[in-house]
């Protein structure tokens, strides 16, 4: 599903030498690699403020406790995601509300949200699921109206667009993890929040380093949650290979969408515009997804599932509350979706593989 050892060797010379920077530097953490990669990420992302922190999942944890979000307060969000996105839901005191999603694009329906509003919501927790940023004019207007805020899940949309807006400036703020196989990776942990308001980021600065104002200052309890520069600095050198990483994962998409064709597969949605959707998995669901497994494993083809459990099945939220209409069709596609290569470094010849190993599956 990723080959970083096929990179090119170029990036992986500046990777060196960044960290040869670093080591040359005598600082290693919160210093000028971790300033200059949070400038850099907060223009591409169309924002004032990028916070580096050490996980997307603290990206989110923070970005709520900025927000003032916690013990009392519930958040929508989806059950087909990482644990992580309900998990910093959780360690921020809050309590996530899981609503279902929509089985045409996997990503939350705004009929099931509806129906999970409370007079304790205080914000939807919107996952880009899959690199799929959609129907933005819609989610801003659905918060507007009911008086909560947004949070984007950016951890899989990296400078995905929507009608020329950057994934994570939405909303009140966004949450991107850099975890090595994200379309964005760094070589360990990292993350990042990203936020229009100054006073919001002047916060998280605060929160990621023990709640510390200055030195020794603690004016609230923090986390320890640091973007290294070691890590900062190999972002910056692999920002510069975003661009063409992405559009090659847009171009392998393009190849499965046109040339993929068998009955007992069915693919997701289109992307509303091909800039929205940046594909770090690219995802199919079938009846037979066991069976079709086992048969792209014979031909050499590796699959993951994103994600067999949905989060209300794991052992922590089996009371978690949820749309009262249930969540069928997240159960569903749990047990359907297959995740097929999809990464930079396929060769032309890979991709062709895949697609005749799919289009081969006879059920
Ligand atoms: C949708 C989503 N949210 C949050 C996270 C958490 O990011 P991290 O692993 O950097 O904590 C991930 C990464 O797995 C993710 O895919």
């Amino acid at each position: 599903m990723n080959d970083f050892r096929a990179e090119p060797p170029e990036l992986q010379d500046a990777m060196l030498d960044a960290v040869r920077r670093v080591l040359e530097s005598g600082c290693y953490v919160l210093g000028r690699e971790v300033e200059a990669f949070e400038h850099q990420w907060a223009s591409a992302c169309g924002v004032k403020h990028a916070v580096g922190v050490g996980n997307g999942m603290d990206a989110i944890e923070i970005a709520l406790r900025m927000l003032d979000i916690g013990p009392g307060d519930e958040v929508i969000t989806t059950p087909m995601t990482a644990f992580a996105t309900v998990l910093a839901i959780l360690r921020s005191g809050a309590i996530p509300v899981l609503a279902d999603i929509d089985p045409e694009t996997a990503l939350l329906a705004p009929e099931s949200v509806a129906r999970c509003l409370s007079s304790r919501t205080r914000a939807v927790a919107l996952v880009h699921l899959y690199g799929q940023v959609r129907r933005m004019d819609d989610w801003t207007s659905f918060c507007e109206e009911h008086g909560i805020l947004l949070i984007e899940d950016c951890a899989q949309a990296h400078l995905a667009t929507w009608r020329d807006r950057v994934a994570g400036g939405f909303g009140a703020a966004g949450a991107y993890s850099f975890y090595p196989t994200k379309n964005l990776g760094a070589a360990g942990d990292a993350g990042m929040l990203v936020t229009h308001d100054e006073a919001l980021a002047r916060r998280a600065r605060y929160l990621r380093n023990y709640g510390e104002t200055e030195r020794y200052h603690h004016l609230e309890v923090g986390l320890n949650s640091r973007l290294d520069e070691i890590q900062a600095a190999m972002l910056t050198e692999r920002l510069k290979w975003l661009p063409a990483f992405t559009a090659r994962r847009r171009h392998i998409a393009g190849v499965y969408r046109a040339e993929i064709y068998n009955p007992q597969v069915r693919q997701l949605a289109d992307p509303e515009e091909p800039s929205s959707h940046v594909y770090h998995l690219f995802v199919i669901t079938s009846d037979r997804r066991d069976a079709l497994q086992e048969h792209l494993q014979g031909h050499e083809v590796q699959t993951l599932t994103h994600y067999p459990i949905p989060a209300h099945l794991q052992k922590p939220c089996l009371d978690m509350r949820r749309d009262s209409a249930g969540l069928a069709h997240s159960e569903r596609h749990a047990a359907t979706c297959l995740s097929l290569p999809c990464h930079p470094q396929m060769s032309d010849k890979d991709v062709e593989r895949v697609v005749a190993a799919v289009n081969s599956f006879q059920g």
